[in-house]
């Protein structure tokens, strides 16, 4: 099994954002952890990063893996755009979030990708992802 480990807008950033919702990890030690725990499964990980909404849905919708973790940053509260290309990509979408999203800000709690995702984990930092491969394992 490969999973494609997508992150969206402001991900690359991590590192330097606000630790008590994303903590200290950069991308590549979060993409690095993720690889590992992967590994661990016997799931092979694939990984990319974008700021920009068309990257992302190129990537949804033209890639070779068996799955896909999505975290879509600040998009997963409005973008329908990215919300068609998980419907019509074929392939089941785990949304993740590093922070607690239902208890931040009210625009945070509403997200469009929700309804078309196999499931939802967030508010664990880098566990987050882990249980999106354990669910992911587990539901292949
Ligand atoms: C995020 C939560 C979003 O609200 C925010 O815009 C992000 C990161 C998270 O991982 O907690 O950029 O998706």
């Amino acid at each position: 099994m490969k999973i494609l480990v997508m992150n969206g807008p402001n991900l690359h950033m991590l590192g330097k954002r606000k630790e008590q919702h994303y903590g200290t990890m950069t991308l590549e030690q979060l993409n690095n952890a993720v690889s590992q725990y992967a590994k661990n499964k016997g799931v092979e990980t694939e990984f990319f990063q974008s700021n920009c909404e068309g990257r992302l849905i190129d990537k949804i919708t033209q890639n070779t893996c068996d799955a896909i973790v999505l975290n879509a940053g600040a998009y997963t509260h409005y973008s329908y755009a990215i919300a068609d290309a998980i419907e019509c990509c074929g392939k089941p979408v785990i949304e993740v979030h590093l922070s607690d999203v239902e208890n931040r800000e009210d625009f945070r709690k509403i997200s469009v990708l929700t309804p078309v995702c196999k499931a939802k984990f967030f508010g664990k930092k880098e566990k987050s992802y882990f249980e999106a491969i354990d669910f992911l394992v587990e539901n292949k």
